[in-house]
């Protein structure tokens, strides 16, 4: 039969109708061998294999998105939660967080985040000392250097517009220049643009199971330099040299952050970099302390950012004004779309002070590899 010769409509439609049932008998000779939820990635011919982290990852959380405990808790106290992706980020509905929740709700959000990463809520309406007290309540607060504070220095005010267009459309986790970068950011939407302004989160734990074996391998203790240098200059290109070497006299920079990091309450690894403040060039091994090469080095700070920015590991938040979202920054990078110029966008946000990142491979990751 001659390939390339062309069908005409009802010839070929008669041809897809009589492969199609031939493909399905075939196939689900091949699925009816799969045995429960077992993942055989070799096998698996029609799924892209960059999505397995999710399975891994919803696997480890017993294929649920919340563990049954934490489920109980909420209907007991009439929360509802609202899942936005498998492994990765719940609305939390029924909860006010005016005036100082109880101390039970304030374990739940904290239980809820360590379990879903990045936790949201609708219509609450804090004012800036309700917004501190909340953030006071998981911890220590960071004030920022770098930002146009509120009222309150402890406050962050994120507001672009016309003259001064969003930047952070990279994906980030927060402050890594910081030698105990935060724990976690709380953000308050104030003024949303009319159409766009959303932020994205990625799931780092599911990132890194879901990263080629001889990539985890080489990344399991290699670390990097970080530094707010490029961020301090690049909005605002023109600074006094003066104010610069200032704020570098008062301000360290140049700590070093493993890429993979132990989460310190779920003992889970995730990828852990900042793709604006590593210096992309300065990865090293942290046993023997030797550098890699530079073409190496950028390499794999690009496998690692592109990994973020796979569909499968993000999650994307829509703000209405009053909407809060609490991030886990040791668990999960982020992302503002910056698609509103020339219209104004204005967030609030609070940091949750964080300890020190190390790496300490469990056994049970061990294996997976
Ligand atoms: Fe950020």
């Amino acid at each position: 039969m001659d390939a390339s010769r062309s069908l005409e409509k009802k010839e070929y439609n008669e041809a897809a109708v009589r492969t199609a049932a031939s493909l399905e008998s075939a196939r689900s000779e091949i699925f009816q061998s799969f045995k429960g939820r077992e993942i055989k990635p070799d096998r698996l011919f029609r799924f892209d294999r960059t999505g397995l982290g999710v399975a891994r990852e919803y696997e480890r959380m017993g294929n649920r998105p919340v563990s049954q405990a934490l489920q109980e808790r909420a209907d007991r106290l009439g929360f509802t939660l609202e899942h936005i992706g498998l492994t990765i980020g719940s609305v939390v509905h029924g909860i006010d967080l005016r005036g100082g929740p109880d101390e039970e709700s304030i374990r739940f959000v904290r239980d809820t985040l360590l379990e879903r990463k990045v936790v949201f809520f609708r219509e609450q309406p804090l004012e800036e000392d309700e917004l501190l007290a909340f953030g006071r309540c998981f911890g220590e607060l960071d004030a920022f250097p770098f930002g146009q504070t509120g009222e309150d220095p402890f406050i962050l005010e994120i507001r672009h517009d016309e003259r001064y267009p969003g930047y952070e459309n990279g994906w980030h986790t927060d402050v890594t220049w910081m030698e105990c970068p935060s724990l976690g950011s709380i953000a308050q939407c104030i003024e949303i643009p009319p159409i766009g302004g959303d932020t994205l989160f990625s799931d780092s734990h599911a990132c890194y199971l879901g990263l080629p074996v001889d990539l985890r391998d080489r990344l399991q203790h290699l670390h990097g330099i970080n530094d707010y240098r490029n961020f301090l200059v690049a909005p605002a290109p023109g600074l006094p040299t003066e104010l610069i070497e200032r704020i570098k006299a008062e301000i360290p920079f140049g700590v070093h952050h493993p890429l993979l990091r132990t989460h310190p309450e779920t003992g889970k690894t995730a990828l852990y970099l900042h793709g604006g403040f590593l210096r992309h060039d300065s990865l090293y091994d942290e046993r023997t302390g030797e550098a890699l090469e530079k073409s190496e080095a950028e390499e794999i700070v690009r496998r690692l950012l592109q990994q973020h920015q796979r569909p499968e590991y993000v999650c994307r938040f829509r703000w209405e004004p009053g909407s809060i979202a609490f991030w886990d920054n040791r668990a999960v990078q982020h992302y503002a779309a910056s698609d509103y110029y020339p219209h104004r966008r204005i967030l609030r946000r609070v940091t949750v002070s964080g300890d020190r990142p190390y790496y300490d491979p469990p056994p049970q990751e061990q294996a997976l590899l």
